[in-house]
């Protein structure tokens, strides 16, 4: 079996990180459950973190899905602030996203062969890994994922193709990325009837008219077909509704399809990248619980943004204890509190805040939250919550700044 060599090639001991809670979130103020939630977001660096899950979860995840930086050796930045409308284009600003860049192809090979494993030992027995890539490096990942999964384990090379403009001029715009399948057994599940779509117009018209076509087979034009390994979604642009200004998004029709596929209700579905947070929203939405996990607090915060517009079952908030999450006490923002709402005021940077009505002083345990829609400048002033003696209220700006406030009656 041919295999990838690089010298610095090894699979070291993991080294868990220690994970800390930083809040219970329960989006759209539902009010606190009972149970302890069953999904998760952390935020840290997904190799320590995997190592952390590995003692609970090893065997466990249904299904991967991991959209890791593809070796462009480019930055991305994140555009934030009011609503990206390209007919008013002054108004939003650039943020750091995030870095894909790398000193040596080497690096990046040690960087994506020891997250993989990790990834394969977390899976359960029948669950599928799809690893999202372009033409940066997807030859070298095929054959990592051949090594660690075996070869006879690819499920599929999924071409998923797109347009938009591009600035290439000396070769063929470059419109399509691939999506690498892996399954840990050949006891894997496949939905297949979860993601079958309408046959072509004119293959309907062909059967109707002659059921002979076929040459004997007959499609079943009712229930459609089975998708083909290659998929056309259009990007996620600048007017879509679902676009965050997170870097390099993924539309969730892809990953609902994915999920469809490769997960059933409730099972758990993990994105150790997950950016804006596309494969836990469309998790949630399905009723599978979910793990995400990115290192940028930008990542994190969009993420959770999502996930409290759904509204869903409650998730943690969780971070390494390596990175610190810096609330500032100081701020210009003033609280008017009354027994059933908090206002706040001036609300003109707000990104996001949120309230915990009967803060114990340990953990944040957000009961209601209000955040900026993408389209406007709108975030809400006022939260409508039952209120106890010590709150406690969180807030983000769009740069991305923290602040933390007790507040008693
Ligand atoms: C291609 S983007 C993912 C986009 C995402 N699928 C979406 O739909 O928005 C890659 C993400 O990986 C994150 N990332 C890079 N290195 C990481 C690491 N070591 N641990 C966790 N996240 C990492 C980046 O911060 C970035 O958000």
């Amino acid at each position: 079996m041919p295999s990838l060599i690089w010298p610095s090639k090894h699979l070291p001991d993991p080294q868990p990180a220690s994970l800390i809670k930083d809040s219970i979130i329960f989006p759209g103020g539902r009010g606190y459950p009972n149970a302890a939630p069953a999904s998760r977001l952390i935020m840290g660096d997904n190799l320590p973190v995997m190592a952390a899950l590995l003692p609970k979860l090893e065997g466990k995840i249904n299904l991967i899905y991991a959209d890791p930086p593809f070796f462009t050796n480019r930055k991305y930045p994140a555009r934030i602030g009011r609503g990206e409308d390209s007919r008013k284009p002054d108004e939003w600003a650039l943020a750091e996203g995030y870095r894909d860049s790398w000193p040596t192809l080497d690096a990046y090979l040690e960087f994506l062969y020891q997250r993989l494993a990790l990834m394969h030992r977390l899976l359960t027995p029948n669950g599928t890994l799809y690893l999202h890539l372009d033409w940066h490096a997807d030859s070298y990942a095929r054959v990592l994922l051949d090594e660690i999964f075996g070869a006879d384990h690819l499920l599929n090379e999924i071409v998923w193709t797109y347009h938009g403009p591009s600035p290439i001029r000396r070769a063929f715009n470059r419109k399509h990325d691939v999506i690498l399948a892996y399954v840990k057994s050949g006891d894997y599940i496949f939905n297949v009837d979860a993601v079958r779509e309408p046959y072509n117009p004119s293959t309907v018209q062909t059967f109707k008219a002659s059921p002979k076509a076929g040459f004997g087979k007959i499609p079943d034009l009712e229930r459609g077909k089975v998708p083909e390994d290659w998929w056309y979604f259009p990007v996620v642009a600048r007017l879509h509704n679902e676009r965050t200004g997170y870097p390099t998004q993924k539309p969730e029709s892809l990953l609902e399809r994915i999920i469809r596929a490769s997960s059933n209700e409730n099972d758990l579905v993990a994105d150790f990248f997950c950016g804006a947070g596309t494969a836990p929203i469309v998790a949630a939405r399905l009723g599978r619980r979910f793990i995400a996990c990115d290192i940028t607090f930008r990542a994190a915060h969009t993420t959770r943004q999502r996930l409290c517009a759904l509204p869903g079952d409650p998730f943690t908030f969780e971070r390494d204890s390596s990175i610190c999450l810096p609330y500032s006490d100081e701020s210009k923002l003033k609280f008017e509190i009354k027994s059933d709402s908090i206002k706040v005021n001036p609300r003109g940077k707000l990104d996001y805040w949120e309230v915990d009505p009967a803060w114990d002083g340990k953990i944040f345990r957000s009961a209601a939250q209000a955040f900026r829609p993408v389209r406007s400048d709108e975030i809400p002033c006022e939260i409508k919550v039952k209120t106890g003696r010590r709150i406690c209220v969180r807030s983000v700006n769009v740069e991305g700044d923290l602040f933390q406030a007790e507040l008693s009656v």
